[in-house]
């Protein structure tokens, strides 16, 4: 990684999950492919370490491990700061800002202070534009392009093309819908139509950052539509919260104007189960020969992203996963992978090499031990009825994760403790979270530990679930063991990553 940050010895840049060089970091903005690079920007406040007046930070990666960290992109001025957004290419320069060739725009909130008070402030959403592929960006001069109409929460644009009615089309948070706007030179917007009431979850925060995509549908059964439309919703935390930000989404169908929720209404689809996975967002422009929906988030929870702890830098971003979404027993769902670039998986569990595919039982009973540095691993089993098994990460502060199978469905249990002395985050960081998790015997699992974060896939990534942890300063192994019932490792591998930084 590139983050050339003195950081003290417990709180070191985490090997594979991206950081800012210095000062604040929270959601993922303006994620772009072009010419060969990924864009990243993010939210920023390079001045100090707790959320400030939002800038654009700036990074681009050709392979989404290794990233350049670029001059800011955006920065507030008198209209205001910059809160957050999307970008896409304009390749046919339907924009006319140009010349007719392809460029880049980014499309954010502006969020003015009225009266010098935080609470009262007017959000509307602005244009700025590079012509040199992302190396410069200009802000445009009729700026805002879409005021604001009154409403007290109106940010995040989220702009994409709908190929069927040749327009693009932006979907934005307003309170707690997200509105739908459309346009056929991305510089005039008008409203078609909104979506979110009694959909979904909803709490006393707004609704933030959407996303609007479409997706083909493995297993599509016969004569069923072979793609449906995804849209994702960050839930803002209310301050009575003890769960905080989360990631909900909906799917369904989107006819250009207006999306139509096919679950039922009151139905919440989590994007994860943790609660350190916020302000998800997708890469836009991804070439169709590779045909990618890659996405990021904001590894962190609004409840305590300001009192984490920090070494100058803070907030960290996950590893990018691929979507794709499978026809399951209950309804079409979302399945995440690891981007491919994370590399595989390889060395194959000490225990399996020892035991071939005997029946595993409790005192023989450590299936893989990942050295202490970042790491990633996989294991398929199968589990008998009344099996536990335990993942120990000490590397990510003390956390523990236990999965209890019982026939039918899988209990995912997490344990987290990190305490920094501040008694707000004492008591809202710590957890014991429980879901109930359908599933069959044969389990996977698959995560990514790294300093301060654990991201775990589960089933093949039919659930995810993902946190923050307090490092440790002394490093410990990630080991993964039998505790109770018996099982059958049919596969165990894991990779451990040499830290640039060790
Ligand atoms: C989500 C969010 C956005 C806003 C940005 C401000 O985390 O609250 O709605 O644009 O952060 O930094």
């Amino acid at each position: 990684m590139t983050n050339g940050v003195d950081a003290s010895p417990s709180l070191r840049c985490p090997a594979l999950h991206f950081t800012p060089p210095q000062g604040w970091m929270n959601d993922p903005n303006g994620l772009v492919y072009f010419a060969g690079e990924y864009h990243l920007c993010y939210q920023y406040y390079p001045d100090d370490r707790v959320w400030g007046p939002m800038h654009w930070g700036h990074a681009v990666s050709s392979d989404l491990v290794h990233w350049q960290h670029r001059p800011v992109a955006l920065a507030p001025d008198a209209q205001g700061m910059c809160f957050s957004g999307s970008a896409i290419v304009d390749w046919h320069d339907n924009s006319g800002l140009f010349g007719g060739e392809p460029g880049l725009l980014a499309f954010y909130t502006v969020h003015r202070e009225t009266a010098g008070n935080p609470d009262d402030y007017v959000q509307e959403q602005c244009l700025a534009y590079s012509r040199d592929s992302g190396r410069s960006w200009q802000k445009y001069p009729g700026n805002p392009i879409l005021p604001n109409p009154g409403l007290r929460d109106f940010r995040d644009p989220k702009v994409v093309w709908h190929a069927p009615s040749r327009r693009w089309v932006m979907a934005l948070a307003c309170g707690q819908v997200i509105r739908f706007y459309l346009s056929d030179d991305l510089l005039d917007w008008r409203l078609a139509s909104e979506f979110g009431d009694g959909q979904g979850a909803h709490t006393e925060g707004p609704w933030e950052c959407p996303d609007l995509f479409e997706l083909p549908v493995e297993g599509a059964a016969e004569g069923e539509p072979a793609t449906r439309w995804v849209l994702v919703v960050g839930v803002g935390a209310g301050e009575q919260d003890d769960f905080g930000s989360f990631t909900q989404y909906f799917v369904g169908h989107f006819d250009g104007e207006r999306f139509h929720n096919e679950n039922p209404a009151d139905g919440v689809l989590m994007m994860d189960e943790g609660r350190d996975f916020y302000a998800v967002q997708t890469w836009s422009d991804v070439p169709d020969s590779d045909g990618r929906r890659l996405a990021i988030a904001w590894l962190n929870n609004w409840l305590y992203a300001n009192r984490i702890p920090e070494a100058g830098w803070r907030g960290t971003m996950s590893f990018p996963r691929e979507l794709s979404l499978e026809e399951t027993g209950e309804g079409i769902r979302l399945r995440q992978a690891f981007a491919a670039e994370l590399g595989a998986a390889g060395r194959l569990s000490p225990w399996l090499m020892a035991n071939s595919a005997d029946a595993l039982t409790v005192g023989n009973n450590v299936l893989i031990e990942q050295g202490p540095s970042a790491g990633h691993g996989w294991l398929s089993l199968q589990m008998a009825p009344g099996t536990i098994l335990e993942l120990d990460l000490q590397q990510a502060g003390h956390m523990l994760l236990r999965i209890t199978h019982d026939g039918s469905t899988l209990q995912l249990e997490h344990w987290r403790e990190g305490r920094n002395g501040d008694p707000d985050f004492d008591r809202r960081f710590p957890h014991h979270l429980t879901r109930q998790l359908m599933a069959g015997t044969e389990i996977e699992l698959e995560w990514l530990v790294d300093r301060g974060s654990l991201e775990l896939l589960v089933d093949g990534g039919r659930y995810a679930s993902t946190h923050l942890g307090v490092t440790d300063p002394c490093l410990q192994p990630v080991v993964v063991r039998l505790v109770a019932g018996s099982a059958r490792l049919t596969d165990g591998r894991y990779h451990g990553v040499i830290d640039p930084l060790e």
